[in-house]
């Protein structure tokens, strides 16, 4: 079955919200765009695929996933080019990781063309929710979650996955400031800490909301048993040029497998930049922010997109990140990244899939 003969009901709003919206400030997460997709897994099969307006669900105090925590998602965004179409950057991707993710949470995966179906009539629905203006995509947001109406635990046997869409502007609104977390974990061997499930981002909000209070804007993650290796940034992988090196923490089952992080990777080796994916430890960064051969140290996720720290603080000591200069290879790659993102240059890679 591919996406044009899967059976997609469509009903869309008579009541657009499109003109409400102020484009030329938008605020992350704000604003929901008009329609949603949704399919409903039930007796062992997806079903009831549609697109229809976006609006509350109806469900049972009882829901699993609001009890045991069975939801997962994925972050991935759509761009519009100089010509006004739509494109997508590596939806794919972000299938195979939902799926991943899924198998995980004992979730059932969910069929490729319903995926990039559903998205691709939701988006053409919505095509008009897509910024144009610099720096603004239309966030996506694909997620799936337990319906079962029961309170035993077990994997549940009803399913929603749902895309809505939101357009966005900038995450964070300066470089952040990041502090080395080294009393609270995201992940341990053998856990979930390699899926994008929901409860990793529960964990982390007192963690972080403790960072806050002491004037940082998220955690640098680390190993669980000895807080010694740096594993990622709260929403965000990690990067650091050293060197003239692009250095990264390998993925492994407690970092989340980014597409951001993997596309500047597959970049830097495109260009010939000496990449290292392998262990960092918190006291080689500290010692190369002192001696000066730390030249970047940036997140990189779906939501932030390149995002250079400020400060990384550690063990109570503020360390200046050097700022990024216009010809830099973060400089360069972020810009990259955008013009291909939006069609402004050739794409090399196969990444963006015109809608
Ligand atoms: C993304 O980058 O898409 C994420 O999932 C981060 C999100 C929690 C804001």
């Amino acid at each position: 079955m591919t996406a044009d003969t899967l059976q997609i009901e469509i009903q869309q709003t008579t009541k657009s919200r499109l003109q409400e919206v102020d484009f030329d400030n938008l605020v992350f997460g704000k604003n929901i765009s008009d329609h949603m997709f949704v399919a409903e897994y039930r007796n062992g099969q997806w079903q009831d695929l549609r697109v229809v307006p976006y609006g509350d669900l109806s469900l049972s105090p009882a829901t699993a996933a609001l009890h045991y925590g069975q939801a997962i998602f994925e972050g991935m965004k759509a761009y519009r080019n100089d010509k006004g179409e739509v494109l997508t950057f590596r939806a794919i991707d972000n299938w195979a990781r939902l799926n991943k993710s899924a198998e995980r949470l004992c979730m059932p995966t969910i069929p490729e063309d319903i995926f990039m179906g559903g998205l691709t009539e939701l988006l053409r629905l919505d095509a008009g929710w897509v910024p144009a203006q610099d720096g603004c995509s239309l966030y996506i947001r694909p997620y799936m979650f337990a319906s079962d109406p029961y309170i035993g635990v077990k994997p549940s046997e009803s399913y929603y996955f749902i895309i809505f869409t939101s357009p966005v502007g900038t995450y964070y609104a300066k470089p952040p400031r990041v502090k080395v977390e080294t009393k609270y974990i995201r992940a341990a061997e053998g856990g979930v800490g390699g899926t994008k499930c929901a409860g990793n981002y529960a964990g982390s909000l007192y963690p972080a909301k403790l960072a806050q209070q002491e004037g940082y804007d998220q955690l640098i993650w680390t190993d669980a048993r000895e807080h010694a290796i740096i594993e990622e940034s709260g929403t965000m992988n990690i990067m650091f040029v050293l060197d003239g090196k692009l250095v990264t923490p390998k993925v492994s089952e407690t970092t989340l497998d980014g597409i951001t992080r993997k596309s500047i990777v597959a970049v830097a080796q495109h260009w010939g930049v000496p990449v290292e994916e392998r262990v960092i430890t918190v006291k080689e960064i500290i010692e190369a922010l002192k001696n000066g051969s730390l030249e970047a140290a940036f997140g990189a996720g779906t939501a932030v997109v390149i995002s250079p720290f400020a400060t990384i603080s550690y063990e109570g000591v503020d360390y200046t990140v050097p700022e990024v200069k216009p010809d830099s290879f973060v400089a360069k790659v972020k810009t990259y990244l955008t013009d291909l993102r939006t069609g402004k240059v050739e794409d090399p890679f196969g990444w963006t899939v015109k809608i």
